[in-house]
């Protein structure tokens, strides 16, 4: 596996220690798009309020809030223009105490966005950095990026911001309104731990980084390499991403903020790197920095140039032979050194995992969104679980023209490329054929994942009694349909939520790859130190598969959770099933090995030792506890 950290050999499970927010569920609001109580079509923190206990009934335990703070939306809400204040279309400053004191009092914790990477250039910090380039008389001047004009010998411009005021350019890693902070400037950083104070005096329980891994810029700002010619700008990553000083200023933060406060959780954005051993510098418990980060492997699996595409909307079909190896990787790395995963599948910026990952089919979805679940909620990490995922909620569709689409990053998108396509072919923006980028654009624009949530069958969804500031889509996937029946996604999900918190080996178990180089299953086991152990079987295809040679060793074996029904047939509490349906997973459970010399799986062991399915001898051991109902 390329990048593969180097793994012990432990002949035991090891299972690190246990931590609140290591078995937390997280779910993620996308304020506008959640709940929208006043009939304005946006979303708000009063809408988030009155859908409390139907989070506390799904099982979340933190609630991780993106950017609800004043903001020009120039990239809905990543670009902040007054940290400590609440954007009016969300609400007031009272209701968001209140929103925390009701999270609270339903013993849930609230997390909040930090997005300091970058401001909005409307942020009385920008518009005063811009007001003058004189650093003596203007002391914000230095708080952000500034550079002097240079052009090529062709006159090409660079890829920064124009400032005609003061004849300079500033850097923005975003969207022109998203100057990026200037993190060399201690002022800066002082500013930065006031407003994360600000919060958390307040109360809120963490913080989840926006982008913060591109905080520290390297020395010099070098103009970037000619990597794809057909491009007007050139990607920049070796340039910021993980720069030179970011484990400085992750240190500080934890040294002057973060251990200053008790039982917080803090999760940052790592986009880009793939490499488990950067990424565990921000990690690992020695470093004092964060608590996990978001890696972004999984994510880029279907992404056309990999890391350094043009644009992630542009697609590739993934295998599930890599996302095997992914999910491999991270979920063995340094367990020991203290290495914590953080385990998603979808967030705002991304399509919906059963359209993407999964069949939107009507024959399909509920089966491969429960399967997906079933993927999420087996992995070792904190889980987070974003908005809609819970029910199934799938991507827009393909009907939609483009004018449906909001997101700044898809219309910049299509506008470069058109743009781009005119300028090589001659052609008229009539006649360029542009549709390879609308089926990217239909598989994996942010957009899906900010379609207005389904609550109801009412008007827009329940959504709101206005204009939705964005369409809603138009199946009768909903909530209100969803949350009786026993069948639905979301019963499974909150079925799943509880067998997870059950059961610490879904959390802590040590995890294996079983059948590694099958074409459609997916499988692994999690096995506690002590002996108890959790197998995972997954069929990631709608073809049924054979999987008689690991039934024959998981007999006796305890049916945790499956997405088809299984029945209860007398001594033989449930089904051991000899096939797998399309799409069906199950999870397994057995108890502890009872240690006896003649214990079965010794036997076992010893015969299967040079077999590559030799991960599956421990549904041989004797099991402890007795047969219950299956779920
Ligand atoms: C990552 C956020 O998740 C995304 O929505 C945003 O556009 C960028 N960071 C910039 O803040």
């Amino acid at each position: 596996m390329a990048g593969s950290p180097p793994s012990r050999n432990r002949t035991k499970p090891f299972t690190p220690t246990r931590q609140w927010w290591k078995s937390a569920t997280v779910y993620q609001i996308y304020p506008i798009s959640f709940f929208d109580s006043n009939g304005d079509g946006v979303g708000d923190l009063n809408g988030i309020t009155a859908k409390l206990d139907y989070l506390k009934a799904l099982g979340v335990d933190v609630i991780w809030l993106s950017p609800i703070y004043k903001s020009p939306l120039a990239d809905m809400g990543y670009d902040i223009s007054d940290y400590v204040s609440i954007d009016e279309r969300y609400g007031t400053l009272e209701d968001w105490e209140r929103l925390l004191e009701e999270t609270h009092a339903r013993g849930m914790k609230l997390i909040m966005d930090l997005v300091v990477n970058h401001t909005s250039d409307e942020h009385e910090w920008f518009v005063e950095s811009k007001s003058n380039k004189d650093t003596k008389a203007n002391p914000k001047r230095d708080w952000y990026i500034w550079r002097p004009p240079r052009y090529d010998e062709q006159g090409n411009r660079p890829a920064w911001e124009y400032d005609e005021g003061t004849d300079e350019y500033y850097l923005h890693l975003f969207v022109t309104k998203q100057p990026d902070l200037n993190w060399e400037n201690p002022e800066v950083r002082e500013a930065v731990w006031k407003l994360m104070r600000f919060w958390l005096d307040k109360g809120c329980d963490g913080f989840r980084m926006d982008v913060i891994n591109h905080i520290s810029k390297v020395e010099g700002l070098p103009d970037a390499p000619i990597i794809i010619p057909t491009l007007p700008y050139q990607p920049g990553n070796d340039f910021y991403i993980n720069g030179p000083k970011v484990h400085d200023y992750i240190k500080e933060m934890n040294e002057k903020v973060l251990s200053r406060y008790k039982n917080i959780m803090t999760v940052g954005e790592a986009p880009i790197t793939h490499i488990p051993a950067t990424l565990a510098e921000y990690v690992l418990p020695q470093n004092k920095e964060l608590d996990m980060v978001f890696q972004f492997e999984l994510i880029d699996i279907d992404a056309q140039g990999g890391m350094e595409a043009e644009s992630p909307i542009l697609w590739k079909p993934w295998r599930l032979q890599d996302m095997k190896d992914i999910v491999t990787k991270w979920q063995s790395y340094s367990r020991e050194d203290g290495f914590w995963n953080s385990i998603f599948i979808e967030n705002h910026d991304n399509s919906r995992s059963v359209s993407r990952f999964g069949d939107d089919s009507s024959k399909w979805r509920a089966l491969s969104a429960k399967l997906l679940c079933i993927s999420q909620i087996t992995q070792s990490g904190t889980l987070y679980v974003y908005q809609g995922q819970e029910i199934g909620m799938k991507n827009a569709p393909k009907s939609w023209s483009l004018e449906e689409y909001k997101d700044v990053a898809t219309i910049n998108f299509w506008n470069q490329t058109l743009e781009k396509r005119k300028k090589t072919t001659g052609k008229s923006e009539e006649e360029i054929d542009m549709s390879d980028i609308m089926e990217g654009c239909q598989r994996k624009a942010r957009d899906h994942g900010r379609l207005p949530i389904q609550w109801d069958s009412s008007p827009h969804a329940g959504f709101t009694t206005g204009t939705p500031w964005m369409r809603v889509n138009e199946d009768d996937w909903n909530v209100d349909s969803q949350i009786n029946d026993p069948d639905s996604v979301y019963s499974f999900w909150q079925r799943a939520l509880d067998v997870r918190k059950q059961n610490d080996s879904l959390i802590y178990g040590d995890f294996k790859p079983v059948l590694l180089d099958h074409p459609t299953i997916f499988a692994y086991t999690r096995t506690l130190e002590g002996g108890t152990s959790a197998l995972v079987v997954m069929n990631f295809s709608t073809q049924s598969v054979s999987i008689n040679e690991e039934v024959k060793r998981m007999k006796g074996a305890k049916l945790l959770l499956s997405n088809y029904p299984v029945k209860a047939t007398g001594d033989q509490a449930w089904e051991v099933p000899t096939v797998l349906r399309g799409y069906e997973g199950r999870v397994y459970l057995r108890g502890e090995c009872c240690g006896a010399d003649a214990c079965g799986c010794k036997g076992i062991q010893k015969s299967f030792r040079d077999s590559r399915i030799d991960t599956l001898i421990v549904f041989a051991f004797r099991l402890k506890f007795a047969r219950k109902t299956v779920p």
